[in-house]
Parts: C-alpha cells; sequence; structure tokens
C-alpha cells in the first residue's frame, strides 16, 4: 500500500478524530488537518491530496468544502452529492423512496395552515423535525392538535427559513430502542442498539448502546439505504415497527465512539480501509 497524502477535513478534534488520525499514521499515511474555520480555499492551489476525509461537525460547511475540493479534483469520503442527500432530510426521504427503500411516510409541508391540514390527515401521533439537524435536536412528537397548532406556530415565528419548511413523518411505535448501523462500501460493518427510556433514543440524548447482530434483514435494507443515498462511510438509523424494518435517516458524518466496544468492530479501520481505496482512485 502507497503512503497517502490524506486530508481530514475537521472542525474540531474528538475521539472519533483522534482514532482515525492514530489509524493512517500507522499504516504510514502523511495526515493533513484542515481546520475549515481556518480555510481559505483558493482555487489556484491544487492542495496536492488524493483524498479528503470529512469530519466537519459543521453540516454548512462540509458540504461547500467538499463540493471545492471534489471540483478541485479531490476525491472525497464521503462524496459531495451524498453529503448534500444525507444532510436534508426531505432529500433522504426522496432517494429512498425513489430506491423503494422502506421508510415512513413522510409529507412535506410549506406553511402553518397546509401543515396541520397535512397532519390532521395522517393522524396523531407525528414526528417533525427539521430538515436539517442531528443529536435529536428540535424534534417534535405531536400527540394531538393543540400540539400540533401551538408547534407549527412556534417554527413558523421563531424559526429561520428552513424551520418553515415542515417534514412530517409518521411516528413508529417501536420498542424502547432503535438501531444505528454502520454502512462501508458494500458492507453493513456493525450495529448497535440504542436503549432509552425516551422516544428519542439518540446516544447524544442519553440513549445507550449494545451490540445488535447484523441480520441478513437488517444489512440489506443498510447497504439498500445506503446505494441510495449515494454510498460511501454512513450511519443508518433503523426503526423496528409492526410492519418490519424502516430507515429513519442516513447520516453522512458518521460518530462511532461509543459503538467500538460493544460491537468488538474496528469502525476506524474500516474507515481507513475505504478512504484508501478511494484515496488510490
Ligand atoms: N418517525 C419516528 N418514530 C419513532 N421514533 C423516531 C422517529 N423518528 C425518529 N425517531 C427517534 O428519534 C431519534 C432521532 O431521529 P432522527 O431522524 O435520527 O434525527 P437526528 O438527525 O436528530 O438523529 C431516532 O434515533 C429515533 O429514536
Ligand atoms: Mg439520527
Amino acid at each position: 500500500m502507497p503512503s497517502l497524502n490524506l486530508g481530514l477535513l475537521f472542525s474540531r478534534i474528538r475521539v472519533e478524530e483522534k482514532l482515525l488520525i492514530k489509524e493512517a499514521k500507522r499504516r504510514g499515511h502523511q495526515v493533513r488537518r484542515v481546520d475549515s474555520r481556518e480555510l481559505v480555499f483558493d482555487f489556484e492551489d491544487d492542495y496536492d491530496l488524493d483524498v479528503l476525509l470529512e469530519r466537519d461537525v459543521s453540516h454548512s460547511r462540509a458540504l461547500y468544502i467538499l463540493n471545492l475540493f471534489e471540483n478541485g479534483d479531490v476525491p472525497t469520503v464521503n462524496s459531495y452529492k451524498t453529503a448534500r442527500t444525507c444532510g436534508d432530510k426531505i432529500a433522504t426521504t426522496k432517494a429512498l423512496q425513489e430506491a423503494g427503500v422502506p421508510t415512513p411516510e413522510v409529507k412535506v409541508a410549506f406553511t402553518q395552515e397546509s401543515a396541520l391540514a397535512a397532519i390532521e390527515e395522517m393522524g396523531y401521533p407525528v414526528v417533525l423535525k427539521p430538515v436539517t439537524g442531528s443529536w435529536g435536536r428540535l424534534l417534535a412528537k405531536i400527540n394531538d392538535r393543540d400540539a400540533a397548532e401551538a408547534v407549527l406556530e412556534h417554527k413558523s415565528q421563531l424559526g429561520s427559513y428552513y424551520h418553515k419548511i415542515f417534514y412530517i413523518q409518521e411516528y413508529v411505535d417501536k420498542p424502547d430502542r432503535d438501531i444505528r448501523a454502520f454502512v462501508v462500501g458494500d458492507e453493513t460493518i456493525a450495529a448497535i442498539y440504542r436503549k432509552s427510556g425516551h422516544w428519542i433514543t439518540n446516544t447524544a440524548r442519553g440513549g445507550e448502546a449494545a451490540n445488535c447482530p447484523v441480520t441478513q434483514d437488517i444489512d440489506q435494507i443498510c447497504v439498500d439505504a445506503a446505494c441510495a443515498v449515494g454510498g460511501g462511510v454512513l450511519a443508518v438509523d433503523l426503526l423496528e415497527g409492526a410492519g418490519g424494518l424502516t430507515v429513519a435517516e442516513v447520516n453522512y458524518t458518521v460518530e462511532f465512539k461509543n459503538s467500538v466496544e460493544p460491537t468488538g468492530v474496528d469502525i476506524p479501520a474500516k474507515i481507513v480501509d475505504y478512504v484508501e481505496k478511494v484515496g488510490e482512485g
């Protein structure tokens, strides 16, 4: 394996980035840190990178920088297309629907009034989600019309423009957990249950991680979901409903620090394997 010039795009070095840097260096690659807060992109510079691994906590910066580097002929993990799709829950749902991947029913509305009509038609409860967001932030489970009216009014009055785009999802009556599965290329390498007494099970919100065996069903739906959004290194959130597994969302800057230990899978090594493949072209 030839040594690669590997760019690591970040704005904070978290546990994940430390593990990735350590693994890449162990394999003899040169790791160049690209801090998105300091970067001034220069169209004249060719940057001399074999591959850029995106690990930025800022979705907006990541998206623009991936686009710039890709157009500057630096291959990226993930691709701009994948990041753009996963970073937007409407685009994700559209991609999953088009590929026939099971996903909860979603309606999208653009005014308070039409959103209320859509919710009433879907029936309670429903979940309102910001189109861009993560860590379970600003999710609202709407149990009745009073709550719907209140949340829609608040979103309309308080939010920036994208809070006025209403992403309304069917509530899936799942057990006290969801499944977070990691896909690298065309393989589901590991999965965890995220168990919680709260309906929002993100580990950032107190969900507890435990190993989830990757069954054939889980592997199939996750690989299909990953492929639908453009492929790469992805984390798929699965809900176990009465009708089987559905994909709630797909994440493109994968957080894995709570998942290595319960699964016993060396997730950073699998990611670096993939980055090497992309870097070698
Ligand atoms: N439609 C739903 N029905 C039931 N639970 C849901 C639904 N959507 C999300 N959840 C719960 O909320 C969590 C966060 O939702 P998700 O769509 O993954 O948003 P985020 O991008 O903030 O992680 C999920 O992991 C799951 O536990
Ligand atoms: Mg999620």
